[in-house]
């Protein structure tokens, strides 16, 4: 450029500053570093953290149930997460409904002043199976004897996109628990007796979280729990004292957890349980030097239902119980019904110097990463676009594969596989043509129900109808009426009725019940062949039995897809299922398990095939 042209290309640029009208005060101001995408997590948390007040950061660490806070009585008291308790569901209990009902929540954090978004949570723990319509899996005693890790990833994306469809975001599984006694209410939430069980199906939390948490399209928080050694309580006392060592505990029940956490899960619940006699709720080793000190478990940590009141033994929480339990290392605490009782609790721990601020900016730097992580600030809705696929056909068809891999056949006399031409079957049992009872607890209510229709879905006996081929007739009744030896075999579907948590504990032993009892031997009577079909949640007590029984299936807890059972039945799948559990010769030989010296009546890994 000539030097000439420079003092009036100077003026020219003084003139056309002064032209320029400066920002007003109320232009659109920069937003906020935190609500920056492209900005690190750390930066975000850091940025977010320092606009918090105490009360924001005490919220975070909130959660209360849906039947306790509205939407706006939520963001009221800034909680940081709502949760649906088992069976706790919209009206209508449909999709669209769930859809709109965690919307609401989401709307109104993201209306208070640091937009904040809550965390909606609820257990998933075989499909969405608190929605009417999800498809409902096998539950996981019966996915750890499919041994197909592989299929147990699929079964939790899929499960993900059923709950991301609801805008659910967190799901509370799945269950690492290693289930050492069988007399346990919750071993069907195990996936076997050994760590290994655990290790393997570890996998759901990749199908749930993506490789990485956030990442791809339904990302849903997964739950490592119930941290820990909840299944390895005296006697299987749910909620019981587990009475081992440290080298046991780190043994059997860290693995789970050790593989969860390479995985990326991104928060573990603690369990109801104790150690030793102190409340793993209370324990500091256990949640802060062992979880998050030695296997440097980086998401957050959350307490079970109401469980910090247990601390003490006494009903309702205490000062002392919540300056223990987040000194422990607890970061969220649910709170179903007292969430503004226990913030204003923890503020007067916090204020009189019995909780340090540095742990509530140590909780709170966790849940909000993770949130982050979750990509929960940029997409906080229902993704209801994935509403097509909820209880879809192709989900039905995985559940259904599950089904057919978990069946243990246990006993053959050459009555298996079913002929499916030229047959005359009778099927008599309880749970032959009950839906309800083949799913479980944890099935639209927290306990389940029985029913025929409880959910959409096939029941055992629709399966064996379906499967039937010409020149076969099904004959069904409960209790075996009309049975004679015409029939060529007769199939007894028998076993429990549904059960959770506490409710299903069976000190006292675990046979078949009178009614049950009663249908084999009217079968039996006649001379035709009977082949047992157990639906449970744990093997039963049927050594006595046993000998009367031409062949035996168990068939644990199938969901809503109950003809893959019949798949197996006709040998349409070839049976493949081997015990992830040690079956006991009696309930009194409980506990038992592999290398414990006893002699099961089958033992782990047991299983029969044949070919169709
Ligand atoms: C229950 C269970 C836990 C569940 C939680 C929320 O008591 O122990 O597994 O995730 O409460 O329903």
């Amino acid at each position: 450029m000539s030097v000439r042209l420079r003092p009036a290309l100077a003026l020219a640029g003084l003139l056309a500053a002064a032209l320029v009208v400066p920002p007003a005060a109320d232009a659109h101001p920069a937003p906020p570093l935190y609500k920056n995408p492209h900005a690190s997590v750390t930066a975000r948390v850091d940025d977010l953290m320092s606009r918090m007040s105490l009360d924001d950061k005490l919220g975070q660490m909130t959660q209360a149930e849906r039947q306790a806070v509205t939407p706006e009585e939520a963001a009221r008291q800034r909680l940081g997460s709502v949760l649906s308790g088992g069976g706790s569901v919209p009206t209508p209990n449909t999709a669209e409904s769930w859809a709109d009902m965690t919307d609401a929540y989401q709307a109104a954090a993201m209306a208070t002043p640091l937009a904040i978004p809550s965390i909606y949570g609820a257990d998933a723990v075989h499909g969405h199976n608190n929605v009417y319509g999800a498809t409902v899996f096998p539950h996981n005693i019966g996915l750890g004897a499919a041994h197909d890790p592989r299929g147990v990833e699929l079964m939790g994306r899929y499960t993900a996109e059923e709950i991301a469809a609801t805008g659910v975001d967190w799901d509370f599984a799945p269950c690492l628990c290693v289930a050492r006694d069988d007399r346990w209410g919750r071993t069907y939430e195990s996936f076997g007796e050994s760590p290994a069980d655990a290790v393997a199906n570890s996998s759901e939390i990749t199908g749930l979280q993506g490789k990485r948490l956030g990442q791809g399209r339904a990302s849903i928080l997964a739950t490592a729990k119930h941290y820990i050694a909840d299944g390895g309580t005296a006697g299987g006392d749910d909620q019981g004292d587990a009475q081992i060592s440290l080298q046991e505990l780190r043994k059997i029940h860290l693995p789970g957890y050790r593989a969860a956490i390479q995985r990326g899960v991104g928060s573990v619940m603690v369990s109801f349980s104790s150690w030793n006699g102190v409340k793993d709720s209370a324990n500091h080793y256990l949640i802060t030097d062992l979880l998050k000190g030695e296997l440097h478990f980086q998401g957050f940590v959350i307490s079970d239902w109401n469980a910090i009141e247990q601390i003490d033994g006494q009903p309702g929480f205490t000062p002392a119980e919540v300056s223990t339990s987040v000194n422990a290392g607890i970061d969220m605490f649910m709170e179903p019904y007292d969430s503004q009782k226990f913030i204003d609790t923890l503020r007067g721990e916090v204020q009189n110097g019995h909780v340090s601020m540095a742990r509530i900016d140590d909780a709170n730097r966790r849940i909000l990463t993770v949130k982050f992580k979750m990509g929960l600030f940029e997409h906080p809705y229902a993704d209801r676009g994935l509403l097509k696929d909820f209880g879809s056909a192709q989900h039905r068809a995985l559940a259904r594969k599950l089904v057919a891999e978990s069946q243990v056949v246990l006993k053959n006399d050459h009555v298996l596989p079913l002929a499916k031409k030229d047959n005359k079957i009778f099927v008599a049992g309880k749970n032959a043509d009950d839906i309800g009872n083949q799913a479980g607890g944890w099935t639209l209510t927290w306990q389940g129900q029985s029913g025929q229709h409880v959910i959409p879905g096939t029941t055992i006996l629709d399966g064996i109808k379906a499967g039937a081929d010409h020149g076969t007739t099904v004959t069904y009744d409960r209790e075996g009426d009309g049975i004679d030896s015409s029939y060529k075999v007769a199939v007894a579907v028998v076993g429990e009725t549904p059960y959770a948590e506490g409710n299903g504990d069976r000190p006292d032993g675990f046979g078949l019940d009178a009614e049950d009892l009663a249908t084999i031997a009217k079968l039996k009577a006649t001379g035709v062949p009977v082949v047992v079909v157990l639906v449970s949640g744990r093997p039963l007590d049927i050594a006595a039995q046993l000998p009367t029984f031409d062949g035996l299936v168990e068939a644990w807890l199938p969901g809503s897809e109950g003809a893959g059972v019949a798949d197996v039945l006709y040998g349409d799948r070839r049976p493949s299922g081997r015990l992830a559990v040690s079956w006991p010769a009696s309930a009194a030989q409980e506990p038992v398990n592999v290398g414990d010296g006893k002699t099961p009546l089958f033992p782990y890994g047991y299983g029969l095939s044949y070919h169709r």
